[in-house]
């Protein structure tokens, strides 16, 4: 059948010789987990770790990293081998493409584009919050019509994904350069907060480590976490399940691992580097996060710590101004490396979509002098400066989870499929234990899934709805494939 149409994985690796679709080849294994560092740490920890640990989790948050940790660490392993079986940009569209065929790469294509479009959107809208907070605290306070929660647009928002568009477009080395110095601040500022706030730490916060659990006013309606309307499970805070409940939300702080495999045709030696790239990056900010969680809510009570920076705000409230102001200008650099590497991520798919003609190629075009896909990193970066202009950040940050999650089960899916539809390929990585870890893998993704609201669930069905429209009316006659299945014939 022609949606099913399979792209072998030596075409999609031949594709990437063609001169006007080619790219530089400058990154190393340590530029690629430069990369997935500077992504991955963000909003997440900086942001997210204070609301689970108050609401959700308790002390015990320390332990949902570990738990979204596996989660990723498993998908990770699924990753990395096709990482290094299938190095081409596009990451689980390609990988898709290479198994299951090309609708479904379809439907992972639009997927991954909806997750770092609205991420890239979303941690800009925080790292303007970041901005506005640290501006006023200089005296220098922004109207409220272009900036904070009630703003019509949110130009400081718009104007940073704007600014890094243009630093992607002038090329990937620059990018990398420029991230290799946002993400040696990023880690400095978190050892500062690992170091500094263990002499703040008191036993006493950890007591109890997880606080009994207890049951929350009843979420109704669209804002009910789905697992909850098919079971009629009653919401729990804290105790086990809600150190599981956290996991889900706490998750969102390690997405960005998988955008490293998006930058695969970059790679100098890709089958070796990527899967280290991958590997390492997840596993340096696993261990930051359980470090920096547990020092926070050992300077705090719990229930004490604040919800909008959590970080900067332990160490006020143990009378250190100075980290508190370090913290700050801290999240605010690093939170500008998530966007642009998230907005990379987002172009290098759609330049996978657009070269296979499943949208217009003239998109993928690459710049005879920088070569980066410009066309496509100038029209989406447009589309994320409106969209981080005028969409409040709330709930958004859910769709990005979901799609996440989802694009995580079909790569661990798509690793089974190979394996039995092409043993003969050179893996110079291999996931243990196929099928368990894939099969692990995409039950812990479902799990995660089902623990979000049931709106996300509707939003995310209607981006997919749009995305098979658009299939439908365009991708399935121009595919380059369904063309070279035409002239062979
Ligand atoms: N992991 C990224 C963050 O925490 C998206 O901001």
């Amino acid at each position: 059948m022609g949606v099913l149409r399979v792209k072998s994985v030596e075409q999609s690796i031949s594709d990437t010789e063609a001169p006007e679709h080619r790219l530089r080849k400058d990154l190393s294994a340590l530029d690629l987990t430069v990369f997935g560092i500077g992504v991955i740490v963000g909003t997440g920890i900086f942001v997210l770790t204070g609301r689970v640990a108050r609401e959700t989790a308790g002390p015990a948050v320390a332990l949902s990293f570990v738990a979204a940790g596996i989660v990723c660490a498993l998908a990770a392993l699924c990753y990395a081998e096709f990482a290094s079986t299938v190095p081409v940009a596009g990451s689980a569209y390609t990988f898709a493409f290479a198994t299951l065929g090309e609708l479904p790469a379809w439907i992972i294509g639009w997927d991954l584009t909806l997750e770092m479009m609205l991420g890239a959107a979303v941690v800009a809208v925080g790292w303007s919050g970041y901005l506005t907070s640290l501006l006023a605290a200089l005296g220098v306070p922004l109207p409220g019509v272009i900036a904070g929660e009630g703003a019509v647009f949110n130009l400081p928002a718009a104007l940073v994904v704007l600014l890094l568009t243009g630093i992607l477009v002038l090329g990937i080395k620059l990018s990398s350069r420029f991230n290799l110095i946002i993400v040696t601040i990023k880690l400095a500022v978190i050892l500062l907060v690992v170091v500094a706030g263990l002499f703040f730490v008191r036993g006493a916060n950890y007591s109890p480590f997880v606080p009994p659990s207890k049951a929350t006013p009843a979420v109704e309606g669209l804002a009910a976490p789905l697992i909850q309307v098919l079971f009629g499970i009653t919401p729990v805070a804290y105790g086990v399940l809600g150190i599981f409940s956290a996991a889900a939300i706490v998750f969102f702080a390690y997405i960005g691992f998988d955008v490293v495999a998006t930058a695969a045709e970059e790679t100098r030696d890709p089958q070796r580097d990527l899967p280290i790239g991958i590997l390492s990056s997840l596993g340096v900010c696993t261990v930051l996060y359980v470090a920096v969680s547990l020092v926070v809510v050992g300077m705090q009570p719990y229930r004490q710590l604040s919800e909008a920076a959590p970080l900067a705000d332990a160490f006020k409230a143990v009378g250190q101004t100075w980290a508190a102001a370090l913290i700050s200008v801290g999240a605010l650099v690093g939170l500008t490396a998530v966007v642009m590497i998230l907005m990379l991520g987002m172009s290098r798919v759609m330049f996978a979509m657009c070269r296979d003609e499943l949208l217009p190629s003239g998109l993928a075009k690459v710049h005879p002098k920088y070569r980066t896909p410009y066309v496509i990193t100038i029209i989406m970066g447009g589309v994320v400066a409106a969209l981080a202009g005028l969409v409040p950040l709330s709930t958004i940050a859910e769709l990005v989870n979901i799609g996440t999650l989802f694009a995580f089960a079909v790569v661990s899916i798509a690793v089974v499929v190979l394996r039995r539809t092409r043993p003969d390929l050179p893996r110079s990585f291999r996931t243990p234990l196929v099928p368990l870890v894939p099969l692990l893998s995409v039950l812990a993704c479902l799990y995660l899934m089902l623990n979000l609201p049931v709106e996300t669930w509707i939003r995310f069905g209607a981006w997919m709805l749009l995305g098979l429209l658009i299939y439908a009316g365009y991708g399935y006659r121009h595919s380059r494939l369904s063309e070279r299945r035409a002239a062979t014939r």
